[in-house]
C-alpha cells in the first residue's frame, strides 16, 4: 500500500474505453469530485481515448510509447474494453493484460461483498455471510501466453498452453495476500485455492511458498481448498471465506461467480495493483454494447472502483465514505441491480451516491 501523497493531488489516466465505459467512468467521476470536495483532496484528471473506436480508426490499441506514458500517473480508471466489431482478443490482449504485465499489476484484488438490499442467488445468505476478498495473481500462469500448436489442423494435432509460475511471481502474491488478511483484520483466515492434486508442478510451488510464508503469520489461519471444491464452498458456505488467493486463471473464474452471489456485475469492481507503482481500478463488468448510450446501465461498480483507487492511494476516509455511500443506496434506493432495472437510470444513481456522500 502507498502511503497519502503529501499534496493530495493525484494525477489519474482516464480510459473510458468501449461501450458503456465511457457513461459508468463519468458516474464514478462525478462521486470522486464529490469525495475530493469533501476530503481535500485533488484529481488531475487526463482523458485517453485508447479502445475499440480507435482501433477500428487508426489500427492501434496501445503502444509501448503510450504504455510508458501511463506510468507517470498516479493511478488508472478504467471503463471497459471490448467493442462488437473488433476480433475478440485483440483489445483484451492489447490494451487490458498488456497493461496489466506493462505496469506489473501482479495482484488482481476482487472484493466480494454482499451490500445491504442486494438480491443474491443464494437462497438464505445475507450480507453477514458474504464479505470476502479474491487476491488472483495477475502477471503469471496462464496468462503469459506460452505454447504451441504441432501439426496445426492436422488431425493428430497437439496444442499446448503453459501455465509460468515463478517463485517470485508466486511469493509477491501470497505476501500480499497474507498482509491484506492480517489488516482486514476479520477472520483472519488466508484460503489458498489451487488443484494440488492435479497440477503437481505449478500448485506444488504455490503450496510450498504458501507453507513458507505462513510461518511469518501466526496470527492469521492458513487454510486450502482445491479450485472446484472452493466453487463448491462459495455457493454453499460463502461465510467460510476470508480471504482467498490464487492463480489468474483459477482467479478470473472464481471471481465471475464471486460477482453473481455478490448481486452480479453492476456491482463487482476490481484492481489490478503495482503495490510500488501505478495501479488500475475497473468495473469487472465489460462493454455491455447492447445497453450503449442508452443511460440504463449501473454505475455503482465504477463507483466502487473508484473507492477502491482512493484506497490505493491512501485516501481511506474517502472510500470508507464511498462504500457507505454505495450501500445506502443499494438498501435504501434500487430496485434491482441489473441494467435498466434499477428504478433510476445510470445519471440519476450517480447523484443519488453523491447526495448521500455530501450528506455523510
Ligand atoms: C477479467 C477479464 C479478463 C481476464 C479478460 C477480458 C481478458 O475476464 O478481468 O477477469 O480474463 O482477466
Ligand atoms: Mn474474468
Amino acid at each position: 500500500m502507498k502511503k497519502m501523497n503529501k499534496s493530495r493531488n493525484y494525477k489519474i489516466a482516464v480510459i473510458g474505453g468501449d461501450g458503456t465505459g465511457p457513461e459508468v467512468v463519468r458516474e464514478a467521476l462525478k462521486v470522486l469530485a464529490a469525495s475530493s470536495k469533501k476530503n481535500g483532496y485533488k484529481l488531475d484528471l487526463t482523458p485517453f481515448d485508447f479502445g475499440g473506436e480507435r482501433f477500428l480508426k487508426t489500427g492501434k490499441v496501445l503502444s509501448d510509447k503510450e504504455m510508458a506514458g501511463l506510468k507517470k500517473f498516479d493511478a488508472i480508471l478504467l471503463g471497459a474494453v471490448g467493442h462488437p466489431d473488433v476480433k475478440p482478443g485483440i483489445l483484451e490482449k492489447g490494451l487490458l493484460l498488456k497493461a496489466r504485465f506493462g505496469l506489473e499489476q501482479y495482484i488482481n484484488l476482487r472484493p466480494v461483498k454482499l451490500y445491504p438490499g442486494v438480491w443474491t442467488p443464494l437462497k438464505d445468505k445475507g450480507p453477514q455471510d458474504i464479505d470476502f476478498v479474491v487476491v488472483r495473481e495477475n502477471n503469471e500462469g496462464l496468462y503469459v501466453g506460452e505454447g504451441s500448436f504441432k501439426n496445426k489442423g492436422k488431425k493428430n494435432e497437439v496444442a499446448t498452453q503453459i501455465s509460468r509460475n515463478t517463485r517470485k511471481g508466486v511469493e509477491r502474491c501470497i505476501r500480499y495476500a497474507f498482509e491484506l488478511t492480517r489488516k482486514r483484520n476479520k477472520r483472519k483466515k488466508l484460503t489458498l485455492c489451487g488443484k494440488t492434486n492435479v497440477l503437481t508442478y505449478a500448485m506444488d510451488l504455490w503450496w510450498r511458498v504458501f507453507q513458507e510464508v505462513a510461518k511469518e503469520y501466526p496470527d492469521v489461519t492458513a487454510d486450502y481448498a482445491h479450485v472446484d471444491a472452493t466453487c463448491m464452498w462459495m455457493v454453499k458456505n460463502p461465510e467460510w471465506f476470508d480471504v482467498i488467493v490464487t492463480d489468474n486463471m483459477f482467479g478470473d473464474i472464481i471471481t465471475d461467480l464471486g460477482a453473481m452471489i455478490q448481486g452480479g456485475m453492476g456491482i463487482a469492481a476490481g484492481g489490478n495493483i503495482n503495490p510500488e507503482g501505478v495501479s488500475m481500478f475497473e468495473p469487472i463488468g465489460g462493454s455491455a454494447p447492447k445497453y450503449t448510450g442508452k443511460n440504463v446501465i449501473n454505475p455503482l461498480a465504477a463507483i466502487c472502483a473508484g473507492g477502491m483507487m482512493m484506497d490505493s492511494l491512501g485516501e481511506t476516509k474517502a472510500a470508507e465514505e464511498i462504500e457507505k455511500a454505495v450501500m445506502s443506496v443499494t438498501q435504501n434506493k434500487l430496485k434491482s441491480l441489473a441494467a435498466g432495472k434499477m428504478g433510476y437510470s445510470t445519471t440519476q444513481v450517480g447523484d443519488l451516491v453523491v447526495k448521500t456522500l455530501s450528506s455523510l
